[in-house]
């Protein structure tokens, strides 16, 4: 494809030819990530933060075969991998002799909606040397960042902490599309950046059993050359994606509901423990069936996408018009005025093993756009 991806693709990628792999979506990308020989096998297994997006169990794990090792991060540090939660899931992994293959990252995070800083980057890094691994970074929501701290790609930090003769420079690959960027999902256009030749050829190749059609590439070679227009149309949506966001963050807060401080993406991550009728994922559960009859929203609970804290749900707020987004609000607030007085938190826990993040402290006020608690 001859377009120039400039004011899309991150800090630390240049734009080699030799180092991008063209494919039509993500999801055939990771269907076919056996085929690049840099992991997917039955008996490995990829490391994944979590909470994380749901069709990554379809895509990377049920077509595969690999297993997903969770590490589980917490709202104790506002969901930040940590260096002991990455030693304990890649020795899990070890436990239930799997073969750690690598970490998949998905940075923006979908769906926390935030970036990852520097520090943790460099700890994968550093984390991927020591245990000889591959780090899989998907940075589709790149492109959505709307507030500081500013898009930090793997590829940055690598590109300036490590040489490039180190064997880990073969083993950091980026995976992206054009699907929430630019708001094409039915494009279906998808690419791998990766130093290691092996994997590029490989992804070049399998494109050929999923081709981006020639009218697709005409139609975005033109419109990505244009470099005026993509810059503002860049600028656009981070000014757009941060006043929605405002308007959700602000009408949660009215009806007594907080957000993980966010600064990317295209949801927030919610949370409703106060509402819960016990700390519970089948709680969490009955909350989302009431959510869904009663308030007519559609939000996803946090167990959806693997978290290991009942009561957090995804919120999506750049799908729905400015009108849909007030009615929703209204109507949410509606609800937790009458949950809340008949809400009783169960103060019983000794019939139910609990999760052991229930012990864990809250998140400081740095990490909360509101605080609940
Ligand atoms: C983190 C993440 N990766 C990949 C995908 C799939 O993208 P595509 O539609 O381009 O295959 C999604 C879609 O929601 C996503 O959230």
């Amino acid at each position: 494809m001859g377009w120039d991806l400039g004011n899309l693709v991150a800090k630390g990628m240049d734009q080699d030819r030799r180092k991008i792999g063209m494919l039509d979506g993500l999801k055939i990308l990771r269907g076919n990530i056996d085929a690049f020989r840099m992991g997917a096998y039955p008996g490995e297994a990829f490391l994944l933060p979590t909470p994380y997006y749901p069709g990554f169990d379809r895509d990377l794990k049920w077509r595969t075969g690999v297993e997903i090792v969770p590490i589980h991060c917490s709202s104790s540090n506002g969901f930040r991998i940590s260096s002991s939660a990455l030693e304990e899931a890649y020795q899990q992994a070890r436990t239930h002799n799997l073969k750690v293959k690598g970490v998949l990252i998905t940075n923006p995070s979908n769906p926390l909606g935030i970036t990852m800083t520097r520090t943790e980057l460099s700890h994968l890094i550093h984390f991927a040397i020591d245990k000889n691994i591959h780090i899989i970074s998907d940075e589709i929501y790149s492109g959505t960042v709307f507030d500081s701290p500013t898009f930090v790609s793997i590829m940055e930090v690598a590109n300036e902490k490590i040489q490039q003769d180190a064997g880990i420079w073969n083993r950091i690959h980026i995976v992206y599309s054009l699907s929430k960027d630019l708001g094409v999902p039915g494009f279906r256009v998808g690419m791998i950046y990766s130093n290691n030749q092996m994997v590029v050829g490989a992804a070049t190749k399998m494109s050929s059993f999923g081709l981006v059609s020639s009218q697709t590439q005409y139609l975005l070679a033109n419109l990505l050359s244009d470099k005026k227009f993509t810059e503002e149309y860049m600028k656009e949506t981070a000014r757009r994606l941060k006043k929605r966001k405002e308007k959700l963050v602000c009408g949660l807060r009215n009806a007594g509901i907080g957000c993980l401080k966010s600064n990317a993406g295209l949801f927030c991550w919610v949370d409703m423990r106060h509402l819960l009728s016990s700390l519970t994922f089948e709680a969490e559960k009955e909350l989302w069936r009431r959510i869904v009859r009663e308030v007519g929203l559609n939000i996803s609970p946090g167990s959806s996408c693997h978290c290991s804290e009942a009561g957090w749900f995804r919120v999506c707020f750049a799908n729905m018009s400015e009108q849909t987004l007030q009615v929703a609000m209204r109507r949410m607030k509606l609800f937790t005025d009458s949950a809340l007085s008949s809400v009783r938190p169960t103060t019983d826990t000794t019939t139910r093993s609990l999760p052991r993040w229930i012990s864990h402290t809250q998140l400081s006020s740095h990490d909360w756009e509101f605080n609940t608690s």
